[in-house]
């Protein structure tokens, strides 16, 4: 009796996955894209013995609530790993939640941002390894996440990105599927949720934890002015008397206090169009900006760089999946992108 197999090819390529370790969040992917696991790059462990407590969603809820046996860690920071034993715990806990438990070998197409140093980025590595896979190639962010928003790499025409995730920002321009130059700055969503922070301690004298300093951001700041209605109840400390204190907030509440951090940006990308080749810039007078990452979404930000760095700016469908689908699709023999993305 033969047993046929439904779907060999799909089989086989289930034990490939692509995976992003970013500082805010972790995703996991099937060769087709498929999201299989997306979440917070935080776990909880007990102090001392670094037994893990939960991961995820769960671990986030924990922090600034934790008592003293309790650490809650976010193990990636700016894009590299700083603790190494919590990210490779992390990891591992992601991984069996995903995989089946065949005893089969399970490679992975990793996205790293462009600017990480080879130590940060074999230790990336080596913790994926460490945490079960058998094989990892990494990908460069800023390739990937053009591949994902569809842009042709291979082109001789010049591309300008900008990456927004939690921890770090990256401007890059692409050419001929490769990073021409690209820049890094600690400044991306997490700054934004600590700069409201203050601005909300500064003009409300209201003290927030940084999960409600998050919701804050995503729900009430904006980069230029919309006419969208947007409000929330912001709960906290009051700062005099500590007493707990809600207010109900609206978007002119936050007006200002992300102009720090947006100037930081808008910087970044100056410059890596000011180190770039005049060819390559003219071209990106014609093909514009690309956002991407989770905090390019950000109310108001295509338009605030369309004013500032009078270019075409585009937000990707989905930014911060396109990144890890650039990186699916390098998994996959017939995208054409294989071999432009993994360089061996
Ligand atoms: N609508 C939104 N507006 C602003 N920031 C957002 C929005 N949605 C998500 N973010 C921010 O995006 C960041 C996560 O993006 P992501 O690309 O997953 O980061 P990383 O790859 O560094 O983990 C978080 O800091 C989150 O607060
Ligand atoms: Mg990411």
């Amino acid at each position: 009796m033969s047993i046929r197999l439904r779907n060999p090819l799909k089989m086989l390529r289930s034990h490939a996955i692509a995976l992003d370790v970013g500082s805010g969040q972790t995703i996991i992917t099937s060769p087709d894209g498929e999201v299989l696991l997306c979440e917070p790059t935080v776990v909880a462990l007990e102090q001392g013995t670094s037994t893990v407590i939960v991961t995820g969603t769960e671990a986030k809820s924990y922090l600034g609530k934790a008592p003293d046996r309790i650490r809650v860690a976010r193990p990636v920071e700016a894009g590299g790993i700083v603790d190494f034993e919590a990210a490779r715990e992390l990891l591992r806990r992601f991984l069996a939640q995903v995989l089946p438990d065949d005893g089969r070998r399970v490679k992975a197409c990793v996205v790293v941002p462009h600017g990480l140093t080879e130590l940060e980025k074999r230790t990336i590595a080596e913790c994926c390894k460490a945490a079960g896979l058998s094989g990892v190639n990494l990908v460069s962010a800023p390739l990937a996440a053009a591949v994902g928003a569809g842009v042709d790499i291979a082109q001789p025409k010049g591309r300008l990105l900008l990456g927004i995730g939690a921890g770090l920002a990256e401007a890059s321009v692409v050419c001929l599927a490769d990073v021409v130059h690209s820049e890094t700055l600690k400044c991306a969503g997490l700054a934004f949720s600590e700069a409201v922070s203050q601005h909300l301690a500064a003009t409300r004298q209201i003290t927030v934890g940084e999960n409600m300093a998050e919701q804050a951001t995503l729900s009430l700041a904006c980069a230029s002015p919309s006419s969208e209605p947007r409000s929330l109840t912001v709960t906290g400390k009051q700062a005099a008397t500590g007493s707990p204190i809600a207010l109900d907030l609206v978007q002119a509440d936050l007006a200002g206090a992300l102009d720090g951090p947006l100037a930081e940006l808008e910087a970044l990308v100056r410059s890596v169009m000011e180190h770039a080749p005049a060819e390559l810039v003219a071209d990106i007078g014609e093909t514009g900006l690309l956002l991407y990452g989770g905090a390019a979404q950000l109310c108001g930000l295509d338009r605030y760089f369309a004013e500032r760095l009078k270019l075409k700016v585009t937000l990707a469908d989905k930014p911060q999946l396109v990144a890890i689908q650039g990186a699916a699709a390098a998994l996959r023999p017939d995208s054409g992108v294989q071999k432009l993305l993994i360089r061996k």
